[in-house]
């Protein structure tokens, strides 16, 4: 017998495992479907770029030193030789795909959203998969503290929207590259005599990427950044403007934020403001989405020198923590009529009656199992299925069914004729 890759998960219509209705594809479908509202309420129109590039993409826009790019990566060479990558993330990709169809060409501003799987070779553990899907956007063409509220807003008021509480909007500034390398300078120099305490992890980081030191959720590194130096001091003065009007802006749409200057993410791409919306109710992997200003990137990648800001978010947790929170879903969708055939020639005619249901845009099942009638009606009840029609020899000589209605467990005898008129009421 086979089984799901490591890391990796199947969507289920109902997954039966009580612990795990995250993974039924209904809640999946919801789900997606709220986003696409919440992106037309704000302008975004989806983009779709293909699962793999280059890898090379990946190394120039994420950066050769994060943990994505030297450690996670899913990287092949295909049969022309050509190494690609399974996308670990949206940004590049929609960065190549804008740059290499010109779209800046069309109009200075482009808002573009997208759903999708993301796949990175993670060390297994709850919140963290193998492959998992996001909801991203990104707004390519405006520098204005103005664009980063609205994203952040995006995704701030639709987690709000889907009835998520406890929700933490922790952001914070990491300037330009001449400021961050200024810090980099002051927080090496704050570490280095402490280098031996620090966790395995943060002593290869203090040479190749100290400022991944300060998210690093290690007890023990957290305990040595104690009394360390603050970004925020070494900001200059237009990206200290730039977050102060940002700050300001999300007090004026009301959503309550938590300057964390330890906020550096994990990827190589981004300046000035990043943010990261967090719940309590998830366990060490509690980021519901996170992103920030690559201003940039698209410069670096060969394109225009064209501000941009975005975000991706995780609908595994975000799924993971509705349930939680027990916030109300949808119900699993149900046709509206199942029709039992009892013999084959009831079959022949449940086929005729199901076709013409659905012409008329009725749902309906036809029952062709085989099994016995008690187990069906019992199967249609406990799939809230509102109507069931047992379909045998005299219902077909009188033309002339009888209709249960499962809830109430009334019935009423209807002519075959009358039934289309009879559901759509
Ligand atoms: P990221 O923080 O790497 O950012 O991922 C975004 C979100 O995806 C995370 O906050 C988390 O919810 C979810 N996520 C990431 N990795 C996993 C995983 N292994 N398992 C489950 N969920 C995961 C980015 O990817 C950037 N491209 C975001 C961005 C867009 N920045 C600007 N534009």
């Amino acid at each position: 017998m086979y089984s799901a890759a490591k890391g990796v998960f199947d969507i289920l219509p109902i997954d039966p495992d009580a612990s795990a209705t995250w993974r039924s594809s209904y809640l999946w479908q919801f789900l997606e479907h709220t986003i696409r509202e919440q992106a037309k309420l704000y302008g975004y129109r989806e983009i779709r770029t293909p699962l793999f590039e280059t890898t090379e993409l990946f190394i120039r826009g994420i950066g050769g030193e994060t943990d994505i790019v030297s450690k996670e990566m899913y990287t092949f060479m295909d049969k022309g030789e050509r190494s690609l990558t399974l996308r670990p993330e949206g940004t590049a990709p929609v960065m190549r795909a804008f740059i290499e169809k010109h779209l800046g060409e069309q109009q200075p501003l482009h808002r573009l959203f997208y759903i999708g799987p993301m796949f990175r070779y993670e060390r297994q553990q709850a919140g963290r998969y193998r492959q998992h899907h996001q909801f991203g956007v990104e707004a390519i063409g405006s520098s204005s503290p103005c664009q980063d509220v609205e994203t952040i807003d995006l995704l701030f008021s639709w987690l709000r929207r889907l009835g998520l509480h406890n929700l933490t909007l922790h952001i914070n500034s990491i300037g330009r590259r001449e400021a961050r390398e200024a810090y980099v300078g002051a927080l090496k120099a704050f570490l280095m005599p402490k280098q031996a305490h620090l966790s395995t992890d943060s002593q290869h980081r203090l040479l190749a990427n100290p400022l991944r030191i300060l998210d690093s959720k290690d007890p023990a590194d957290q305990q040595q950044l104690e009394g360390a130096p603050s970004i925020l001091e070494f900001l200059s003065a237009p990206s200290q403007q730039h977050f102060e009007h940002v700050l300001q802006l999300l007090t004026v749409r009301n959503i309550p934020y938590r300057v964390n200057p330890r906020l550096v993410r994990g990827l190589d791409y981004y300046n000035d403001t990043v943010f990261e919306i967090t719940s309590e109710d998830l366990g060490a992997q509690n980021s519901l989405g996170g992103g920030g200003r690559y201003d940039g990137l698209m410069k670096q990648l060969g394109g225009a020198d064209l501000p941009a800001f975005g975000f991706g978010s995780g609908l595994e947790r975000i799924l993971q923590v509705l349930i939680k929170q027990k916030v109300p879903l949808p119900s699993p969708p149900v046709v509206d009529v199942l029709v039992i055939p009892m013999g084959e020639r009831a079959i022949a005619s449940g086929f005729q009656l199901t076709s013409s249901l659905r012409d008329a845009h009725i749902a309906c099942e036809l029952e062709l199992s085989g099994r016995r009638l008690k187990t069906t009606l019992s199967h249609a009840s406990e799939q809230h299925i509102p109507y069931v029609i047992v379909l045998g020899d005299q219902e077909i000589d009188t033309g002339i069914v009888t209709l249960k209605q499962m809830a109430s467990g009334q019935s009423e005898q209807i002519a075959l004729a009358d039934l289309k008129q009879r559901l759509q009421a």
